[in-house]
């Protein structure tokens, strides 16, 4: 199969689909792969890096685009890539259909094959390829607050560890899934007093058992978070509620609750957030204040550590890719029911009932192209 990788568009975003070692593994299966120049530069892979595995560069996202039988993407097409995406290309990336409507349309129009990312699923219900970027995001989120508890910065002037003859400082994260635990495991690694609070038991029993001593959980509900806030210096967010706006764990009147400069980062934020005062920002303008309390609120934190995430999410995506790439599209998802989730569109019609009751269009169940 031909493959193309190429350069994400989007403002600010700096991943690319595929690193240097992964398109080695493509090529070792006798597939071709085509990269747009500088695509992997911003994640630390010079065009020489692709070259040196045999890979080929092309000058131009047209190029790419048009050469490509399998496109390998980061984020969703944006407005100047929809023309070039072509009918029967298979498209693999993030979508994130339901969010935006004009993208669903574009995809129909265009007759490509859309496989998201982001609902391709396993059999217990996990997002193999959603993970890495909470993981990222949840390691993030500790070190952003350490960051801004600084005093020059607004915060609270807190150093997370302590030092000896000096308590540690105290940090609540809101939800013990991937992102929570996480940040947890980064806060306490730090040295501070940590406390997850979720509502799943069966998850804080089994973070009572993993967690360092330096970690405890307490169950998630109002009484206890307004206790707690108080004392806290960094609280993070992150509770996420499948297919459901988050909801507001912590509310404006709260903010008076706490002590000048603690620092929020809700890490939810691309949910709705589960601080009521959160809005989404910016890498280049990430924090704002209320009522003397700093909100970090980016809604997409990978992005400012493209290295990382760029290694975490391929090593993701690459073993599907390697299974489109060998069997095509069809036989792929046919054999592996995994792949056969992230399906959304196909040749003009939509094949997720989410992203088709999202925008009231019709709904073809997706056998009719796997029969
Ligand atoms: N901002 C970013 O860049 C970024 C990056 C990755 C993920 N995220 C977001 O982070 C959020 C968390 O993602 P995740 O992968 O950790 O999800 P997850 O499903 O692994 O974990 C969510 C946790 O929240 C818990 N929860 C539900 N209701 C709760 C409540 N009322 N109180 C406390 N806990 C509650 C659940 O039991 C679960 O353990 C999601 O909204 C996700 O989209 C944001």
């Amino acid at each position: 199969m031909i493959i193309g990788v190429p350069i994400e568009i989007k403002n600010n975003e700096n991943r690319v689909s595929l690193t240097p070692g992964g398109a080695l593994e493509l090529i070792k299966r006798g597939h071709e792969v085509y990269v747009q120049t500088n695509a992997g530069l911003n994640s630390g892979f010079p065009d020489e890096a692709y070259e040196e595995v045999g890979a080929k560069i092309l000058p131009s996202i047209e190029a790419v685009y048009e050469k490509a039988e399998m496109i390998m993407k980061v984020k969703e097409p944006i407005e100047p890539e929809y023309k070039l995406i072509k009918k029967d290309q298979l498209v693999f990336t993030y979508f994130h259909f339901a969010s935006y409507e004009p993208l669903t349309h574009a995809m129909v129009e265009s007759g490509a094959v859309c496989l998201a990312y982001e609902t391709v699923e396993k059999t217990d219900g996990s997002l193999p390829l959603l993970i890495p970027m909470s993981e990222v995001a949840g390691r993030m989120a500790t070190q952003q607050g350490a960051k801004y508890l600084e005093k020059p910065i607004m915060g609270k002037g807190v150093l997370l560890g302590g030092v000896p003859g000096v308590s540690p400082g105290k940090v609540l994260v809101l939800g013990g899934g991937v992102v929570g635990t996480q940040a947890a495991k980064m806060a306490a690694g730090l040295g501070a007093q940590v406390t997850i609070m979720d509502v799943n038991l069966d998850r804080m029993r089994y973070l009572n058992d993993v967690m360092p001593p330096n970690v405890v959980t307490r169950y998630s509900n109002e009484v206890n978070i307004r206790e707690l806030i108080p004392h806290m210096d960094l609280i993070i967010g992150a509770v996420l509620i499948p297919g459901a706006k988050a909801p507001k764990l912590i509310t404006r009147d709260m903010l008076k609750e706490m002590q000048p400069g603690t620092v929020l980062v809700d890490v939810a934020v691309d949910q709705g957030g589960c601080i009521e005062t959160c809005t989404p920002t910016t890498h280049e303008n990430p924090t704002f204040i209320i009522d003397d309390i700093v909100h970090y609120c980016v809604a997409n934190m990978p992005g400012a550590v493209p290295y990382t995430s760029t290694i975490a999410l391929t090593n993701a995506t690459l073993p599907y890719a390697i299974q489109l790439a060998n069997k095509g599209w069809k036989k792929a998802c046919q054999d592996n029911k995994e792949l056969e989730k992230g399906l959304n569109v196909i040749g003009g019609e939509v094949v997720y009932k989410a992203v088709a009751e999202a925008f009231d269009l019709p709904y073809v169940p997706v056998e009719k192209y796997l029969a």
